[in-house]
């Protein structure tokens, strides 16, 4: 217990001087495997966040990481690997949508997680251009159409926060949901 606070003043210390929470610390207290494991047990809806190439074409990717950040401004935020295609692209575009997956998109899910699969991911689901030109699915519970006003990188991810440009709930359905490495139905109210 002593020494748990000890490494909590020491971690406090450490965000007081540097005021940030972007860091390259190589220590570590957790191995993490099993901090995977450990938040493995935190259940999350599921994410597509989709964005357009300069060359107009699609690209997207499900997450969990999506926070609701601040309603004045309209804020929101998703955590993404900095080397993956979308963090990139999301990136060079400015611009991200963020589609709410419903309990009956667990394909749609499965399928912009593949990596070898990222040519045909689109090819699931029936999808619209919103106003920045990223593509929103039709049928999601929600989405939200946003402009990218930061990226935080922390450790090999990257918080990329949006403004909020346009929103919509198209269909009032059970969502997606993400617990223990396994999608769940939601129910509906
Ligand atoms: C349910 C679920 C949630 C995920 N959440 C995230 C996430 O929040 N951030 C992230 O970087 N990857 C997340 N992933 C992994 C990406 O979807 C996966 O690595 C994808 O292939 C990345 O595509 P890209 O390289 O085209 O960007 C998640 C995967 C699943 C199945």
């Amino acid at each position: 217990m002593g020494n748990t606070i000890a490494l909590a003043d020491d971690a406090a210390r450490r965000y007081l001087v540097r005021n940030s929470v972007s860091t390259t610390e190589t220590e570590r207290f957790v191995d993490p495997h099993h901090l995977r494991t450990v938040l493995a047990q935190w259940a999350t809806g599921v994410v597509v966040v989709t964005t357009t190439r300069p060359d107009r074409e699609p690209h997207g990717m499900t997450a969990s990481s999506f926070t609701g950040v601040a309603l004045t401004p309209p804020l929101v935020s998703v955590c993404l690997l900095s080397s993956g295609t979308t963090c990139r692209e999301i990136r060079r575009n400015g611009v991200f949508a963020v589609n709410v997956l419903g309990h009956d998109h667990e394909q749609i899910g499965r399928r912009f997680a593949e990596s070898d699969r990222a040519a045909d991911r689109f090819a699931l689901g029936d999808w619209d251009a919103a106003t920045t030109g990223a593509p929103v699915l039709t049928d999601a519970v929600a989405w939200l159409d946003c402009l990218v006003t930061a990226c935080h990188t922390a450790g090999d991810h990257t918080i990329v926060l949006g403004s909020v440009q346009d929103a919509a709930t198209p269909r009032p359905a059970a969502p997606l949901i993400y617990h223990d490495r396994t999608f769940h139905e939601g129910t509906a109210r």
